[in-house]
Order: structure tokens, then C-alpha cells, then sequence
């Protein structure tokens, strides 16, 4: 089959690999129909991830139809079912999969003890995400074997079409996490940094939950608009001061709720002397991610405020204000997303018309442009926004 292959930083190719086989009785095989570019993805594509290695398929956020199931699915799938795979692969049985932590699933990373090592304690197998989450091979292909099958998918119905259903695997329970772990109050201020895919989500789900005001901060234009038109004020970062005008907001008493969706990788300016000094870090391994979002919501967050984190950073960051975040008694929230705690009620959401989350999609192409694609929305050239990739 085609596949989008990992070969080394900034060096992802269409290659022709072996096609995905039944390994466990829990395992199925999906035909992809459809998937995406994640902001994640860029992180691999940046080698900011470690335990990468040259062959990995990428790819987390995908659907397709069931074509073979192992012997243990046991009537949960069966061929021709229509399903969006998750991106955290979930046993359903071990203690955090029962209390809905998905993402921290004990049993399905098959490399754990790289997970324990690493992290402490293993978190959940994700799909094309490096070997210290399962090194599974990911979506962005033409087949894709799902581990844990009969518990790791979300059926779709044949009424909402893919492009409707496609981000209830990653980036709009990301979004709705983000946004649902601030517990947000009808007279809340919810400032969401980076208008990317996943900030587009959680600007939507911020409104959903009903805060009083939504603030959306990027610095690129296209970027900006979409998050109006979802119903938020924006601040572009490059043209006035973030902390003065969020303080304008708010009377001066600062945002309740931060949301960081951007993470690692924060762009890097002169008007940000902080970030200049994290970038000459990283270039000498004295730091491995650029956290200058993180900073900036401790800053400015109101005293008792939450701070929640859906943006993805790797390992070490400095100079992070932890006494000025203690002080102000700030909360911190954060996580890859528990996928599967969520859907039901955004499936939901998406038939009754609530939002149709499509609407971020900007650029739907074959699996062989992929290679290009991944340069174009890291460069946010053709006012790219979300790839969609169709194998
Ligand atoms: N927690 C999860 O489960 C999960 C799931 C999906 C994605 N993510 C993470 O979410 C983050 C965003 O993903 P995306 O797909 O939207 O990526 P993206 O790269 O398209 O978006 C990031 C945005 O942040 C903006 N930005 C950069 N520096 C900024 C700053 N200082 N202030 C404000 N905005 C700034 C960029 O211009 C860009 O528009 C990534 O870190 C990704 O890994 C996490
Ligand atoms: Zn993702
Ligand atoms: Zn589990």
C-alpha cells in the first residue's frame, strides 16, 4: 500500500510499504477514507519528538471502513462499518481506561517499558507517534490496522459525511477538552492562544460552554478571521501588546481561563526577546521546547485562575515563572486527550447541527501530495489551515 513515511527530520516521503495484517484477536483493518495533517504532526516532522525512527508510517487522525476483524471483536465491528479511529488506542479494562483518563490507558502501549522510562509511568499506544507511545504505525495511508479495535473506534452514520466526522479522532475533543477542563462560569473571559486547528476548536467549544467572552490571539491573518468568525475577539500578537489589551478586557483584572494551543513550538521574534533565548537553547540541547505561551498565561491569568494546556510539549522547558503561578494560585490542566470520553456527546452535537466541524478545512488532496502538504501548513502558505488527505 501508500503510506506517509517518516525518513528523518523535515523528510517525510509517499512510500509503498507492506500492508497492515491482523497481529491480536482484537485487532481490525480499516480502508482509509479520509485523514489529516495534525499540528502534532509538525512536532515529528521537526524531530522535537524523540524515539522516531526512519520507516514510521505517520498519522493519528483518520476513518475509513472496517475490512477484516480478528477473532476476538466479537460482534462490537464488523466489515463495512463506517469508523473514526481515535488517536489514543484504548484497552477499555485497566483501571484509567474505566474511569474515562483514556489517554493514559495502562495496557495499550506495547513498548512500555520505553513509556515507564520515559515518563515515569506509561501513557496510552498512539497511532504514528513515535516508539515511546507504541511506535504504531499511523493513518496516513491506505490501510491501517487498529489495535484494541472493538473498544478503540467511533461509528459514524452514513448521514454525516467525512470531512462532518473525521476530527472526532483528535482535534475536536481536543478542542472541547481544552476548553472543558477550564469548568467554565457564565461570566468567564477564555483566552485562547494559537488559532490553529485545535485553537479553532476550542474557541467553538468555549462558546458552546457558554463563556461570557472568548479571545483568540495568532499572528496570522487568515487564522484570525476564521476565530471571529467563530465568535471571538482577536489579538494579533505581532501588532499590540497581549498583556495590555487581555488587561483592557478585563477591567484589569486579567482572564479567569488561559488556553494554551500552541505549545512547543512558539514562534520566534524579536518582539519576544524570551523566545530568541529559547531557540539559541534549543540549537545547543540546553532546552528542548520554546515555552513562551506558558509565561505569558501565567502572567496575565486572574489569581485563582485555570491554565489549560491541550498544545503538545516534549521534555524540558526553562525559566518557567512556577513562583509567580503558585502565588497567584493557579491551576494547571492539561493532557493528550481522552478521546473517547467525549464523542458521544460531539457526535451528538454534530447531527444536531450544532457546529459541523468541517469548516476548518482549507485543503483536501491525495496521499501522494503529502510530502508537500506537510511543508505547506507548517508555512501556512495558500492560507492553508487543515490538510485533509484522501488515500
Ligand atoms: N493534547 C492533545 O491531545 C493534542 C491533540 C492535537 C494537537 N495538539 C497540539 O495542539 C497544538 C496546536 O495544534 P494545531 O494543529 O492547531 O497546530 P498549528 O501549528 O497549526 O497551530 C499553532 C498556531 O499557534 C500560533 N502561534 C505560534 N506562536 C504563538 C504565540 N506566541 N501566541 C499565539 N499564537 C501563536 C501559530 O501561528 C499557529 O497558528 C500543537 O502543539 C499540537 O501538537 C494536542
Ligand atoms: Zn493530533
Ligand atoms: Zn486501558
Amino acid at each position: 500500500m501508500r503510506a506517509l513515511v517518516w525518513h528523518g527530520k523535515e523528510d517525510i516521503r509517499c512510500d509503498t510499504v507492506s500492508d497492515p495484517e491482523i497481529e491480536h484477536p482484537r485487532d481490525a483493518i480499516i480502508k482509509v477514507t479520509s485523514c489529516a495533517i495534525c499540528g502534532s504532526d509538525l512536532h515529528l516532522f521537526h524531530n522535537f519528538i524523540p524515539a522516531m525512527k526512519p520507516g514510521d508510517i505517520m498519522g493519528h487522525e483518520m476513518m475509513g471502513e472496517v475490512v477484516e476483524t480478528g477473532s476476538e471483536i466479537n460482534g462490537a465491528l464488523k466489515k463495512g462499518d463506517r469508523i473514526v479511529v481515535p488517536f489514543t488506542i484504548t484497552c477499555g479494562e485497566c483501571d484509567q481506561c474505566k474511569r474515562g483518563n483514556f489517554s493514559v490507558c495502562e495496557r495499550s502501549n506495547r513498548k512500555k517499558d520505553l513509556g515507564d522510562k520515559a515518563f515515569g509511568h506509561t501513557t496510552a499506544g498512539l497511532f504514528g507517534y513515535t516508539h515511546l507511545t507504541g511506535g504504531y504505525p499511523g493513518g496516513q495511508a491506505e490501510y491501517l490496522r487498529v489495535p484494541f479495535a472493538d473498544k478503540t473506534h467511533i461509528k459514524v452514520p452514513d448521514s454525516l459525511t467525512d470531512e462532518q466526522v473525521l476530527f472526532l479522532g483528535d482535534i475536536f475533543p481536543t478542542g472541547w477538552q481544552a476548553a472543558a477542563q477550564c469548568d467554565i462560569e457564565p461570566t468567564d473571559t477564555v483566552v485562547v492562544w494559537g488559532c490553529g486547528p485545535v485553537g479553532q476548536m476550542t474557541i467553538r467549544s468555549a462558546v458552546l460552554l457558554g463563556a461570557k467572552q472568548v479571545v483568540a490571539i495568532d499572528c496570522i491573518a487568515e487564522r484570525l478571521s476564521m476565530a471571529e468568525a467563530g465568535g471571538a475577539i482577536t489579538i494579533n500578537f505581532m501588532d499590540e501588546s497581549v498583556v495590555e489589551r487581555l488587561n483592557e478586557l478585563t477591567g484589569g483584572k486579567g482572564p479567569e481561563k488561559c488556553i494554551d494551543a500552541v505549545g512547543l513550538e512558539s514562534h520566534v521574534s524579536m518582539s519576544q526577546p524570551d523566545t530568541l533565548l529559547d531557540r539559541a537553547k534549543q540549537m545547543v540541547m540546553l532546552e528542548s521546547d520554546r515555552p513562551h505561551v506558558l509565561r505569558e498565561m501565567i502572567y496575565v491569568c486572574r489569581p485563582a485562575g485555570i491554565i489549560s494546556i491541550p498544545g503538545v510539549y516534549s521534555g524540558l522547558i526553562d525559566k518557567l515563572p512556577m513562583g509567580m503561578a503558585m502565588n497567584k494560585g493557579l491551576s494547571f490542566r492539561m493532557g493528550q486527550t481522552h478521546v473517547k470520553r467525549w464523542t458521544d456527546d460531539l457526535l451528538r452535537r454534530i447531527e444536531e447541527g450544532q457546529i459541523d466541524p468541517s469548516f476548518v478545512i482549507t485543503h483536501t488532496v491525495g496521499l501522494e501530495e503529502g510530502p508537500e502538504m506537510y511543508k505547506v501548513f507548517r508555512d501556512k502558505q495558500d492560507s492553508c489551515i487543515k490538510v485533509v488527505l484522501k488515500p
